[in-house]
């Protein structure tokens, strides 16, 4: 597209800039697409057609840092590991990590409301964002840059932006609580005969574990053989246990030996019970990171493998793995299924590798997925948002009253639907 004479003078950075192309736009009816580090899994930032896109990643300044109430303040572009390193510095982490830490930004974050490793231990960014500064698709600024923990003076607007994918305005500023930086941590990798035990292993660890469980990931032996075939220098810490299931627990907490010594005690347990056939704890950083490469590798060994159709579930715990099984069933030699995630916030990574992109594949897969994730109550999408590709799915997990209201919303806030396009919400709701 040939960028307007008008448009080039804003090119640049800050929220001044991003309202005059938001107004300007508008004005002329011209479609955008916000974009932060590009790193999501569902085409939320991909143009469709002829959008302009608008990258956040020029704003990239930490504005503030209140020690007291651990309460960082940053512009939208900030990359989610400066801003983890920049508070390591002062004693913090950020409330969230994911394996696309290295490019992924602060605004796509709460943009796409992003989950990853630590949601079980800190929760949603819905509960960690104290405030954000928008730009609407007219151009004004909404100022919603609070660092209070309690606000309760009407409506709380900021959670229509967070996990709105850029449809509803676009995220200029955060602010966010972060948690103190605990000096203790250990991470064991584990082998368990089968998914029930997987069940059983993480309430005895909610239990057991307790305030220090920092993280419950799993993987099946799909997944870390992926892993093993598909990226270099990484090896099986168990090799000889030969499970179906893999664990990866992580305790955080700031007293190293006895944070140590109930994990070690609960592991002893777990093989007493039967519940951990293997397993092993990380006696340093190199075997911790090898650890948690294995995990955060999944996908990446994925893509690497060749065509890949990735789903992102929420379901009941009990019923999370039954649909890996009857994927695998039902594609037989067509296609190697893989199950991990977030087990402990039940999040399952459904990932499906495969020779070819094909109609024939993709219909064993669809609707069927969709179907039995709405069947058992589930999410279509757990954390990766629903972008351009799930944007028509969006009834399989919403009922039609709260998707027409969603619609309401979006006309109310962008009436020319010029901001993110073809995303979140099905087209024809918004004609
Ligand atoms: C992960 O947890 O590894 C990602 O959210 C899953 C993915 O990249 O498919
Ligand atoms: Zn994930």
């Amino acid at each position: 597209m040939k960028i307007d004479f008008q448009l080039q003078m804003w090119i640049g950075c800050g929220n001044i800039k991003v309202s005059k192309i938001l107004s300007y736009c508008n004005t002329k009816h011209l479609a955008v697409v916000p974009q932060g580090g590009n790193t999501g899994l569902v085409g939320g930032s991909v143009p469709v057609y002829d959008e302009v896109i608008i990258s956040l990643a020029s704003m990239d300044k930490i504005i503030s840092f209140d020690k007291v109430n651990g309460i960082l303040t940053c512009e939208a572009g900030c990359i989610l590991q400066n801003l983890n390193s920049f508070l390591a510095n002062e004693g913090f982490i950020m409330p969230l990590d994911l394996g696309a830490k290295g490019s992924c930004q602060i605004g796509g974050n709460v943009s796409t409301n992003a989950g990853g490793l630590r949601f079980i231990r800190y929760g949603s960014l819905h509960g960690n964002t104290l405030g954000l500064e928008v730009v609407l698709a007219n151009g004004t600024v909404l100022n919603m840059l609070g660092t209070l923990r309690k606000d309760n003076t009407g409506y709380d607007l900021k959670h229509l932006f967070i996990g709105s994918e850029g449809s509803l305005g676009i995220v200029t500023k955060v602010s966010i609580l972060t948690p103190a930086k605990l000096l203790s941590t250990n991470l064991a990798f584990l082998a368990c005969q089968d998914y029930l035990s997987c069940q059983k292993l993480l309430l005895e660890a909610k239990k057991g574990l307790g305030e220090i469980l920092s993280a419950f990931e799993f993987m099946d032996s799909h997944s870390i053989d992926m892993v093993l075939v598909h990226l270099e220098g990484i090896r099986n810490p168990l090799p000889l246990s030969l499970s179906k299931f893999y664990v990866l627990i992580e305790t955080t907490g700031s007293d190293e030996s006895h944070d140590k010594a109930k994990l070690e005690a609960f592991l002893l347990r777990s093989m007493e019970d039967g519940l951990v056939s293997d397993g092993v704890i990380a006696q340093d950083i190199n075997q911790e990171s090898m650890f948690w490469r294995i995990r955060e590798g999944i996908s990446e060994a994925t893509v690497k493998a060749g065509p890949v159709y990735k789903y992102d579930l929420s379901l009941p715990v009990e019923k999370l793995y039954d649909i890996v099984e009857e994927m695998r069933l039902r594609l037989g030699e067509m296609a190697k299924v893989v199950g991990y995630g977030h087990l402990g916030d039940g999040n399952l990574h459904l990932n499906i590798s495969a020779t070819e992109y094909s109609d024939n594949i993709i219909a064993k897969i669809e609707p069927f997925v969709y179907e039995w994730t709405s069947m058992h109550r589930g999410s279509i999408s757990a954390e990766h948002g629903l972008g351009l590709m799930k944007a028509n799915k969006i009834h399989y997990s919403k009922t039609s009253e709260t998707v027409q209201l969603m619609a309401s919303i979006k006309k109310l806030l962008d009436p020319n639907c010029i901001l993110n396009p073809y995303k979140v919400l099905p087209q024809s709701l918004l004609n």
